[in-house]
């Protein structure tokens, strides 16, 4: 079975209610790709505004708590995602194990969360600079894939290499293809599941990066900002 393009857009902590009608500005290019399925995480207190006007654009969070509720203030669960309009969560991104000491057991538990409220997860994985210029980036990358994955194989892993994202840096073809590779191998449901790459992805680089065959589409943060530009990556999926 031919896995399917996702071009997903994570538009971190940026965006206030006047930034939707970027949705309205990607809809042509979302439309024309019969094939490719179009994603935005906007912050969370978007998602509900979003998704009463995203058309073919599905919506995801940015981040779960693993319970579904309780006293955890400030937190918010992969079921008010859901009940908000979310279709997918992003979790693990390398901002949030940095940011708050996200392990990747508490990784797997956020995407058993995600899974049991009805979500597809899209678990981040992907080496610091160090880790690759040691050598270990194949490693790092394989421990965090066992450590992150939950039972089922209901989600979309995004390989972003930690010192690409946000830097204007992207992984050489050959790594990413090697790298892709080398993840799918790793995976219970390799042949079907979505990888999409991540880091500094834009028009410029994206209809390279998006023809590797192991890579099923991307994970955009700076280049989703600007609907110009996200839709340019969506029209360069093949
Ligand atoms: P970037 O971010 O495209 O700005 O590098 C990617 C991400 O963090 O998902």
């Amino acid at each position: 079975m031919a896995r399917r393009m996702l071009i997903a857009g994570n538009w971190k902590m940026n965006g206030l209610r006047q930034s939707l009608g970027f949705l309205e500005e990607i809809r042509p290019a979302a439309h024309s790709r019969r094939n490719v399925d179009v994603l935005l995480a906007p912050p969370a207190t978007l998602i509900v505004s979003a998704a009463e006007i995203a058309g073919p654009v599905k919506i995801g969070g940015q981040d779960c708590h693993i319970h579904p509720s309780g006293a955890h203030t400030g937190d918010i669960s992969a079921e008010m995602l859901r009940d908000a309009g979310a279709s997918y969560v992003i979790v693990g991104h390398s901002e949030r194990r940095a940011d708050h000491g996200e392990s990747s057991e508490l990784v797997r538990a956020k995407a058993e969360a995600a899974q049991a409220a009805g979500l597809v997860p899209m678990i981040c994985v992907g080496e610091s600079e160090s880790d690759r210029r040691e050598g270990k980036a194949e490693a790092v990358v394989g421990e965090q894939l066992h450590q992150s994955l939950p039972g089922s194989t209901a989600y979309v892993i995004a390989y972003e290499p930690v010192w690409a994202i946000g830097t204007g840096l992207t992984a050489s073809l050959d790594d990413i293809a090697a790298m892709h590779a080398f993840i799918r191998s790793k995976l219970p449901d390799g042949a079907t599941t979505q990888i999409l790459y991540g880091g500094s992805v834009k028009p410029a680089n994206a209809a390279d990066i998006l023809s590797l065959n192991d890579v099923d589409g991307a994970l955009v943060g700076g280049a989703s900002l600007k609907a110009a530009d996200f839709g340019a990556i969506i029209e360069a999926a093949p």
